[in-house]
């Protein structure tokens, strides 16, 4: 059996609150789930509140739940809450808790997830805090990862884009400081990581290079791409000055060789050309695709006392 059931009552609130071993039993997990398992939350409400635009997570959470046999309530435009009138962050949490077994919250502000879950008794999930943390984006990325190449240690993964901002880059550079990996990092300047993730990297000795042009990342075997955050730029001329700065071609990227694996957590801008689409690499839809696989999953663990067969 998984050893996953640790995850029972669970809040996920960033990356790094999981071990190596609870990542690796929840891709187990999500493996067994890539079947159809059957109505095993019936009669179990999530509530999904996001305060900021999203596709991908709200609908693949929501979807997953209903695969699963629960319902869901919740919005999708802060403007129709009573959030309006002056009502709290923490008051609403109160509130929402009562309607539902577990909450999915996105919000603009980082620490946002954290102050939800402070406040309910219910398990809370980080859909995304501003430039913070994305951590089921994560699972679903690790999982993408280790499904295409069968495996996570000995990986020389590639993140470019936008490093500053992106919330994705950040917990997944986090959950991969358990793994053996080398991570490179390509960007502009303006967009480097943060100096606190980049140290941590250092640290553990994970960080084998930092440079401008994709060409001097070679050899990579991962390599993640980001839209450049534009909702995060407190200044819209910055953003103006750089919005091109980068671009993943297919020439670009065959130079690579013919076994490098593109991820990317969407929404895609400019910043990957259309022709990389069916290189036999490019996975970002497929990635996508298996966040309803890795989102049913999680809610089964932190929703259920049943364990799963490890894969
Ligand atoms: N990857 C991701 O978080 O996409 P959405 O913003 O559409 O949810």
């Amino acid at each position: 059996m998984s050893p996953a059931h640790g995850f029972r009552g669970r809040h996920v609130v960033s990356a790094d609150d999981f071990s190596k071993d609870d990542l690796l039993a929840l891709l187990d997990t999500a493996s067994y789930f890539e079947s159809d398992v059957g109505p095993r939350l019936a009669g179990k409400i999530l509530a999904t509140l996001f305060f900021e635009p999203s596709t991908r997570t709200r609908l693949s959470f929501e979807s997953a739940m209903h695969r699963l046999g629960g319902s869901v309530l919740g919005f999708a435009d802060e403007k129709a809450t009573s959030r309006t009138k002056g009502e709290s962050l923490a008051d609403t949490i109160r509130m929402v808790e009562c309607y539902c077994d577990a909450i999915v919250i996105r919000h603009p502000q980082e620490g946002a997830a954290r102050l939800a879950a402070e406040n309910a008794r219910v398990p809370v999930i980080n859909g995304g805090d501003g430039s913070n943390q994305h951590p089921t984006q994560t699972f679903l990325d690790l999982y993408t990862i280790r499904k295409a190449t069968g495996r996570i240690d000995g990986l020389k993964v590639g993140f470019f884009g936008d490093l500053r901002y992106g919330r994705a880059v950040h917990s997944l550079a986090k959950a991969l400081l358990h793994f053996d990996v080398e991570m490179t990092f390509v960007g502009p300047s303006m967009l480097r990581l943060p100096q606190e993730l980049r140290e941590k990297i250092a640290a553990k000795g994970r960080l084998s290079k930092e440079v401008e042009s994709l060409d001097d990342a070679k050899p990579l075997d991962v390599l993640y791409v980001t839209r450049i955050q534009k909702e995060r730029f407190p200044d819209p001329s910055e953003y103006e000055r750089i919005k091109y700065a980068y671009r993943l071609d297919r020439a670009g990227a065959e130079r690579f060789g013919p076994d490098l694996k593109i991820l990317h957590p969407l929404p895609r801008v400019t910043e990957v050309a259309t022709d990389v689409d069916d290189l036999p690499g490019a996975l970002y839809f497929e990635q996508a695709r298996n966040g309803v696989t890795v989102r049913k999953a999680l809610l089964s663990l932190i929703l259920s006392d049943a364990e799963f067969p490890a894969r």
